[in-house]
């Protein structure tokens, strides 16, 4: 069977299973087992396709239609023009996450605008974390626009963070990112060794909740990221079953309503970021009523929210005051 023919089986087979945007997700298999770009399958439709490559395709497509994410057969999903690792352990990178990096970058341009100073446009003796890293697709980001960062990267997973320590080592970025194995942000380094920060290390589970941390001296951080686990279990059954059955409970559910954790993050985040220092959060499509009425107090100024492309309230940033 030429590649063409297989292409076309493949795309009715997801058709009929009822897989969302099913052209994509058979040719994305079609190529995976090519190890071959679209620009070759489509300059050589008549290419035969050798019989262990189409026992591999029909497995495949057999798995996708069965409600397996297409990332999960593939093993990747690009992300800010990178490619990042996916497994069963990371939630899936999407693209409107895409707007936190774009909102982080171009707030960060605007304090130094803001303070009379030159852009650090290569983010020179910044401290970033990224709180939730799962893939660390946004660490990773920010380490690469950033190339004079360091960035502390935490999740509550140890699985994840394995993937993320894999992705960062992928894209050169590995020696700058700390990865720290905690609830939000408790394994910080304490007061005092910031200026130590060891080659990257990691600490096992913290489950001191409070955050030490509180004068603005000592207070370090720069900037702060999170994409936080944002769905209400509530919502659960109305949940695609690739989203459902596949991805991380961790990294899906917020709690009940779904915002739960919100409040603990910014408490965390007004404790550890510098006068100055931004937080940048990604929402939930439902999230803002609960979050926005969070940064209603003097320890935050400069709140702003960004729709994304479907017009979603999408990404809330704000900065720390004194
Ligand atoms: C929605 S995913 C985001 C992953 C990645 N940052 C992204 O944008 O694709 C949330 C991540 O937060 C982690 N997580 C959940 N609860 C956490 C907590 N209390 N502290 C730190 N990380 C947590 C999950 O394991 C998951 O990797």
């Amino acid at each position: 069977m030429d590649v063409r023919t297989a292409l076309k089986q493949g795309i009715a087979q997801l058709r009929e299973a009822h897989v969302p945007s099913y052209t994509l997700a058979a040719e994305l298999l079609l190529l995976h087992v090519l190890g071959r770009d679209r620009a070759w399958l489509y300059a050589h439709p008549e290419a035969e396709l050798a019989p262990p490559d189409a026992q591999r395709f029909a497995a495949l497509l057999a798995r996708r239609a069965a409600g397996e994410p297409t990332q999960h057969l593939t093993g990747k999903q690009e992300f800010w023009g990178l490619e990042f690792e996916v497994t069963p352990d990371v939630l899936i990178p999407r693209p409107e996450t895409e707007h936190l990096v774009e909102v982080a970058l171009d707030r960060l341009a605007v304090r130094e605008i803001r303070a009379s100073r030159p852009p650090k446009t290569q983010g020179a003796g910044l401290l970033i974390a990224d709180v939730g890293t799962g893939s660390g697709c946004l660490a990773v980001t920010l380490a690469k626009e950033l190339p004079g960062a360091t960035i502390f990267a935490t999740d509550v997973s140890a699985a994840a963070l394995a993937v993320a320590r894999r992705n960062a080592t992928r894209h050169g970025v590995a020696a700058r990112i700390h990865f720290l194995a905690c609830h939000l942000l408790d394994a910080l380094p304490p007061v005092g060794a910031r200026h130590a920060v060891p080659a990257p290390f990691d600490i096992s589970p913290v489950t001191n909740h409070q955050s030490p941390v509180t004068s603005p001296e000592s207070r370090f951080l720069d900037l702060i990221v999170s994409n936080p686990p944002y769905i209400g279990r509530r919502e659960a059954p109305t949940l695609p079953r690739e989203v459902r059955e596949h991805e991380p409970e961790l990294a899906l559910y917020g709690g009940e309503e779904g915002y739960e954790l919100y409040a603990d993050l910014i408490a965390q985040a007004a404790a550890h970021l510098k006068p100055g220092g931004l937080l940048v959060l990604e929402l939930g499509h439902d999230s803002l009523p609960a979050v926005r009425p969070l940064f209603d107090f003097p320890a935050w100024t400069n709140v702003a929210v960004t729709n994304d492309l479907a017009g979603i309230p999408r990404v809330l940033a704000a900065e720390r005051t004194s």
